[in-house]
């Protein structure tokens, strides 16, 4: 069975959607499941984004593709449905930008660990702490971050998880990534120490997060594979010249693809990934 996993998306479901489509056209497979590692830009109105969310979404319109999705029009509706005929939903785990307890006040009403998000059903959020049996493979899920004074892991997850027998988890998939992944700007190490010890106790064969918007692994840890996935568009200007993307288009790395049947893992670098672009990205173009 194949699954995808897709890097931070922020906002831009239309483009994540496409990306699926074409995956599924171009290299002639058939997704069993769609994986999303967070800061989907899960906010249920521009009101209730968080600050540099609700910037980056004034320059970047299709940002705003998620919050148009919860209240679709007759023909995003149409289109989304479509799509979905052909590319299984997307599930995801909160990032670091989503609103939190919109997202918690879904779980409650439903009582449910996997809940839809939005009336197409394209999208559906994972609770942070489960474990769920997704094509086969047993998949732990754990959102947010290890940012000491700004945001921390979920502590009951966190240790729900810690409690999980050794190799009894096939893929761990997070937003953070170890510590020790890469440095940040001002040149500390970046990671998370309590997902390094998370890692080495589950053991999973393969571990896939996001948060750092770049390609990174694969890291070992023991008998683990680590991935971390590059952002899904990048902005339209950058400090660094190699990753201005004027024409909002789906960038390599940002999507990994498992065989479970002899669990390889790749990252994505296909020319037709950069087919997907815009502000206004067609989808049903390309359905
Ligand atoms: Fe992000």
């Amino acid at each position: 069975m194949k699954i995808a996993f897709v890097g931070d998306v922020h906002g831009h479901v239309r483009h994540t959607l496409g990306a699926l489509v074409l995956l599924q056209q171009r290299r002639g497979i058939r997704l069993d499941a769609a994986i999303q590692v967070g800061d989907l830009g899960a906010f249920p109105s521009v009101e209730r984004m968080d600050a540099p969310s609700r910037r980056f979404a004034e320059d970047h319109p299709s940002e705003r593709d998620f919050i148009r999705l919860l209240d679709p029009s007759p023909m995003l509706s149409r289109t989304v449905g479509r799509a979905l005929r052909h590319v299984p939903p997307i599930l995801f785990v909160s990032g670091n930008h989503e609103d939190f307890a919109w997202l918690a006040g879904l779980h409650e009403a439903a009582g449910a660990a996997v809940v839809p998000v939005d009336p197409t059903g394209a999208v559906r959020h994972v609770a942070c702490g489960e474990v769920l049996t997704i094509a086969g493979q047993r998949i732990a899920f754990l959102g947010r971050i290890e940012e000491p004074g700004h945001m921390d892991l979920d502590p009951d997850a966190y240790e729900r998880l810690l409690a999980v027998e050794p190799s009894t988890v096939d893929i761990l998939v997070t937003h953070d990534g170890p510590f020790g992944i890469c440095r940040t700007w001002r040149g500390d190490t970046a990671g998370s120490p309590k997902l390094s010890r998370l890692v080495e106790h589950l053991r999973p064969r393969l571990h896939v997060s996001g948060h750092y918007h770049h390609e990174n692994g694969p890291r070992r840890y023991g008998p683990t594979r680590s991935y971390a996935l590059s952002e899904l568009v990048y902005p339209k200007t950058s400090r660094r010249a190699d990753r201005a993307n004027p024409e909002q288009r789906v960038g390599a790395g940002a999507i990994g693809l498992l065989d479970t049947g002899d669990h390889s893992f790749e990252y994505l670098h296909d020319p037709w990934l950069a087919e997907i672009h815009g502000d206004d990205f067609d989808l049903l173009a390309c359905l």
